[in-house]
């Protein structure tokens, strides 16, 4: 069996992009940060289903991160993820990507963003809202390396995950408006069995609060199945479908919950109503208690109405 070729340079990936070119093979690109789950596995299961080649990279990637958040104690953990990679089931990807930041950063990079020099990328108008009024960074970071891979992979298509509902709005635009030919695929949200959205951050979490924490998912749900009675009638007030979802979420002690928003599903301004046929996309960030420290973990779920 062929094992998996590790690139550490864009020049090794552009010459293993263009073998696959003359060979007419599609090639499918995962993009993530590592310390990889279920969730990023279902990613590349579709990705070695869809194309003949797949590359996964693993990047924590600087530009995303503001200079108070998690980029040092994010989990890095390539060896567990080479193994997982080394023992998928069936076809396993071709390449995996993982690049030093001064690879991708050839300017170099810092947090902070009075410092920073060379070139980014802004996703006006959708990246401002939800995730982004609390980290005005994150959008313009994962806009710019997402931008570096596809330069770099030139991939036929490339995998998203419907958990990160935002970040899937925001690439499909930059696609879009920087012409930049591939397909963009959105998969839907890998969870526990408990129903907690699978995520790299989990792994901050005591078993306790990964317990307590199901209750975000769960309120999302009561939610949606008050609109989807609701809507069989007309468009439902947006008032009404939050006040079943904070009915759940208020009663958790010790979660901050920092939004929950119901946005329309391709421009993400807010709604005052849903109208069925048009939907919504339900979305919440909690802050809950983190293992053996004083600080919170900040966790995303979403559901889409529709
Ligand atoms: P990361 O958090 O590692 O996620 C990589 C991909 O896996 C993203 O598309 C994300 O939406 C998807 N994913 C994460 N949890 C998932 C789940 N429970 N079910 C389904 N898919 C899931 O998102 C990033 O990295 C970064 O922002 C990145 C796009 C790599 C840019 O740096």
């Amino acid at each position: 069996m062929k094992s998996i070729q590790i690139f550490r340079t864009v020049a090794q990936v552009r010459q293993w992009r263009a073998n696959a070119l003359f060979a007419h093979q599609s090639v499918g690109l995962v993009p993530t940060m590592g310390a990889l789950h279920d969730g990023h596995c279902s990613l590349i299961s579709q990705s070695l289903q869809d194309n003949d080649k797949s590359i996964v990279s693993i990047f924590v990637n600087p530009s995303q991160f503001a200079p108070h958040e998690d980029l040092d104690a994010y989990p890095r953990t390539v060896d567990a993820d080479m193994a997982l990679l080394n023992q998928f089931p069936g076809k396993k990807v071709d390449a995996v990507f993982i690049p030093k930041v001064s690879e991708m950063y050839p300017s170099g990079i810092s947090t902070n963003i009075d410092e920073q020099r060379g070139a980014f990328v802004a996703v006006k108008g959708c990246s401002e809202q939800l995730e982004g009024s609390s980290r005005p960074q994150f959008f313009r970071g994962v806009a710019t390396v997402v931008t570096k891979l596809l330069n770099a992979v030139t991939p036929t298509r490339v995998y998203f995950g419907q958990k990160d509902a935002q970040q899937c709005v925001v690439v499909q635009n930059l696609v879009k408006d920087l012409l930049i030919e591939t397909t963009v695929k959105v998969l839907p949200t890998k969870r526990e069995a408990n129903g907690l959205a699978m995520s790299s951050r989990n792994a901050y979490l005591s078993e306790e609060t990964k317990q307590k924490s199901a209750v975000i998912y769960q309120s999302l749900v009561n939610g949606e199945r008050f609109y989807q009675e609701k809507s069989q009638h007309g468009p439902v007030n947006v008032g009404e479908i939050l006040a079943r979802i904070t009915d759940t979420l208020n009663d958790s002690t010790g979660f901050d919950i920092e939004y929950i928003a119901l946005s329309h599903p391709e421009t993400l301004e807010d709604l005052e109503v849903v109208e069925p046929g048009v939907g919504a996309v339900v979305s919440t960030a909690v802050r809950v208690p983190r293992e053996g420290s004083s600080q919170q973990t900040r966790l995303i779920d979403n559901v889409i109405l529709h």
